[in-house]
């Protein structure tokens, strides 16, 4: 299929840190796949990292660099893919304000992405509007793009919810179907958690895994990882389900039957935990040192990187303008 009848892909990471392996089996390994197959945009979300770490620009700001190059290092090719900065894409700012008339106030508090958050996040009484308008920002990224396919996180399915409803609403005010639903495209591996045994990898946690760690690093994190905490000897059958050990193997050992061998041997007795550590350090080891030397390289060059976002930004630009434009006359809106 020529490149420009593809499907349309739109994805992204708020910029507030150097991603890890969570987002590598979740999202990082299956762009590299999508991009061959897909017109596939990734947004660099520092407007939307905002609206839930306003007291830190200065953390936004200095991940949005962290976060191209770790694109860059895993494989996201800029001639395949398109990396946009969301701040330097001002029709999506426009396109956001304008979706905030066709939603309620109440349907975004009714949000249960929006309502999680509220609540890991702290927020009480005092959600940042910015943050309880998000769904409706998000919205206006996925449209701007005429975007159909949203690879994301299950816990984000419920805005690709409200992007539809978004999109009905507005199809139905301009009288055509101008902007296109979206799907949500899950990953079907699970979210993968963090070396504590806690659900979710992440840095703020610190039981992340960073794209850039060191082979040492690697080693400790396996270390510590979380396993049976029953099993005490190496003699004692094992617990393989919620031993993250295990989980890690299934998410990243290519060897599947070697790993259900190993599983069958821990629950009978007889396999210990160093031997598992080991087995799955030397497996993190080979996944992280090639992104981690091409990270290094591609830190070295900050200006390739910067060539690399200005000529992104261009492109985002021109199809998020014409979107706008294509919107703002469908309204039927004063024009000068
Ligand atoms: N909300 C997404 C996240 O938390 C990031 C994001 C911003 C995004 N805009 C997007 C994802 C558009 C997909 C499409 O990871």
């Amino acid at each position: 299929m020529p490149p420009s009848s593809r499907p349309v892909i739109l994805t992204g990471d708020r910029t507030t840190g150097a991603l890890h392996l969570g987002h590598y089996v979740g999202s990082l390994r299956n762009r590299v796949e999508l991009q061959h197959t897909h017109q596939q945009y990734v947004l660099l979300a520092d407007s939307q990292a905002l609206t839930d770490n306003a007291d830190d620009p200065g953390k936004v700001r200095r991940s949005v660099l962290e976060v191209a190059t770790d694109y860059l290092a895993v494989g996201i090719d800029p001639s395949l893919s398109t990396i946009c900065l969301q701040s330097a894409l001002p029709a999506l700012a426009e396109l956001t304000l304008l979706y905030l008339n066709f939603v309620s106030v109440a349907r975004l508090k009714r949000n249960p992405t929006i309502k999680d958050e509220i609540k890991v996040r702290g927020f009480g009484r005092d959600i940042p509007a910015g943050f309880l308008c998000y769904p409706a920002a998000q919205a206006a990224d996925i449209t701007a793009f005429k975007a159909t396919v949203v690879p994301v996180g299950e816990d984000q399915a419920p805005i690709i919810e409200q992007t539809n409803e978004l999109v009905r609403r507005l199809n139905r005010q301009i009288g055509r179907a101008l902007l296109p639903e979206a799907k949500a495209l899950i990953p079907t591996t699970g979210r993968l958690p963090g070396v504590d045994g806690k659900a979710k990898m992440s840095k703020s946690q610190g039981n992340a895994i960073p794209l850039s760690a060191s082979n040492a690093e690697i080693a400790a994190a396996a270390q510590r990882m979380y396993t049976d905490p029953n099993h005490l000897r190496v003699s004692d059958p094992g617990q393989v389900e919620g031993n993250v050990v295990f989980t890690y193997l299934d998410a990243f050992d290519p060897d599947a039957e070697a790993v259900a061998e190993l599983k069958a041997d821990y629950r009978r007795g007889g396999l210990g935990d160093m031997a598992l550590k080991r087995r799955l350090t030397g497996i993190l080891q080979a996944i992280v040192a090639p992104i981690r030397d091409r990270r290094s390289e591609l830190a070295a060059d900050p200006d390739t990187i910067m060539d690399i976002l200005r000529a992104g930004a261009e492109k985002g630009r021109q199809v998020t303008e014409r979107t706008k434009a294509e919107i703002i006359d469908g309204l039927n809106l004063f024009q000068l």
